[in-house]
């Protein structure tokens, strides 16, 4: 069992569709309660230090790119179990694999451009929030 707490963000495609409301609504409907709600633009730089752990990826550069196209919504949310329950709720990484009526089956386009993140640790839930909400 996880902690109570989770850390998502809806991502540049999502956003740019217009999916945020039917998004947040799944959320919510779900169970989770919104502690921290933004919308925030980042620039190439900030989201390089966000995706820092990825950097020795090949995707590394074009997902810096592609995070910093357009607006994003970050959110630190609330529940029990929540890391476990928001990566059910929102499916796997690539859109192809994740099971019907999750958030990336029924928003994301594709392993890039897949709607949402969701946490995977209570740890990075902690310092992903950080990022954005303690500075
Ligand atoms: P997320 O888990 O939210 O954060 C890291 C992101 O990297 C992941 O979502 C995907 O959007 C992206 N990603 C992971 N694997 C690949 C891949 N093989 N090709 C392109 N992007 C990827």
């Amino acid at each position: 069992m996880s902690g109570n707490v989770t850390f998502t963000i809806i991502k540049p495609d999502a956003v740019k569709s217009g999916h945020s409301g039917s998004i947040i609504k799944m959320i919510e409907k779900a169970g989770f309660k919104l502690l921290e709600m933004k919308l925030v633009s980042l620039t190439k730089e900030k989201a390089s230090e966000f995706y820092e752990v990825h950097k020795e990826k090949p995707f590394y550069d074009r997902l810096c790119n592609y995070m910093s196209s357009g607006p994003i919504i970050v959110m630190k949310l609330s529940k029990n179990n929540a890391i476990e329950d928001f990566r059910k709720l929102i499916g796997s990484t690539n859109p192809q694999d994740a099971a019907e009526g999750t958030i990336r089956n029924l928003f994301a386009t594709s392993i890039e451009a897949n709607a949402i993140h969701g946490s995977d640790s209570d740890e990075n839930a902690i310092i992903e929030s950080d990022f954005f909400f303690n500075n």
